[in-house]
């Protein structure tokens, strides 16, 4: 398994590859890396000649006072993991590098970006594009696979490379979860034990309303009441949003027509949590 630091290293890496006709699936993620993060190396390992991930920690992405300095870090583990599930190539720039003073320009996607998450964290989808978009210029990518967990953040991806008219093969793949059907997330390891069963009532919630929809209940504001009641239940939670949305706009809906995103934001301690589930006629 190479590893790559320098910007310039990496480029000149995939040219190389790029010239010896393979194709380069990546994974970019933050590092702290889990089952949802090893299902979509898994993934990619299939469809690629060659493997590539990065592990940056994405200063740009993060609001004030959120978690960017505590989010949690371990490159030695991080890199027995892509060791084992046969990566390739992993990327590791510094923040120096990405970022240096200089540095002024970024990608907006609009109107995807604005509800859910956008509404508490105004910035960080602009974070997430450009950082993503600059990770795609380096490694030069043939397709790259995200997880469906962050639906909104796949949503706005897909949106720019159609904009921008990026050459990528976008990959969405299924949300990986604990037994007790918690959503897998570097951010979990905050949850202290009390917190970490109140967790559970996300996804609770999401499969009760998925049970509604399919009991023929179509009015989001009554499936939304019933999963508000569900994480509400627990005392240690306090709802950021619960909506019900279209699943490429994510405009909120109130009847659900043929399919439905209902997405999550829920504090729990000092830890944000999100999933979603997409509700379809069957
Ligand atoms: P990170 O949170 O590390 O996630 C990296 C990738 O793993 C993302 O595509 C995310 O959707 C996926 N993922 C996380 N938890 C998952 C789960 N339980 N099941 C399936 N996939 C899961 O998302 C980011 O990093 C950053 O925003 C990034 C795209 C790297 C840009 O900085």
């Amino acid at each position: 398994m190479e590893i790559i630091a320098g910007v310039k290293e990496m480029r000149r890496r995939s040219e190389q590859l790029r010239m010896e006709r393979k194709t380069i699936a990546f994974v970019p993620t933050m590092g702290y890396l889990h089952e949802g993060h090893l299902s979509l190396m898994q993934e990619g390992r299939k469809m690629g000649d060659v493997l590539a991930i990065s592990i940056f920690v994405n200063p740009t992405q993060f609001g004030p006072g959120e978690d960017y300095e505590r989010y949690p870090r371990d490159m030695k583990r991080d890199l027995q993991l892509a060791r084992e599930v046969g990566v390739d190539i992993v990327f590791t720039p510094s923040t120096q590098e990405m970022y240096p003073p200089e540095f002024q320009t970024s990608v907006e996607v609009e109107k995807v970006t604005k509800n859910l998450c956008g509404i508490s964290r105004p910035h960080h989808f602009r974070g997430v594009t450009t950082v993503v978009a600059k990770l795609f210029n380096i490694v030069k990518p043939h397709l790259a696979l995200f997880g469906q967990k962050d639906y909104q953040q796949l949503a706005t991806i897909k949106r720019m490379m159609e904009d921008l008219n990026m050459d990528i093969e976008i990959i969405g793949l299924p949300t990986v979860r604990e037994t007790d059907g918690l959503a897998m997330s570097s951010r979990n390891t905050y949850l202290k034990s009390k917190e970490r069963k109140a967790a559970q009532s996300l996804y609770r919630s999401l499969c009760r309303g998925e049970e509604l929809f399919h009991q023929g209940e179509k009015s989001a504001a009554a499936i939304l009441q019933e999963i508000r009641g569900i994480i509400e239940a627990e005392q240690l939670t306090q709802i950021d949003y619960a909506k019900i949305c279209n699943p490429q706009t994510l405009e909120d809906i109130e009847e659900i027509e043929d399919e439905g995103v209902i997405a999550l934001a829920v504090k729990i301690g000092k830890t944000r949590l999100i999933d979603n589930l997409i509700l379809k006629e069957e």
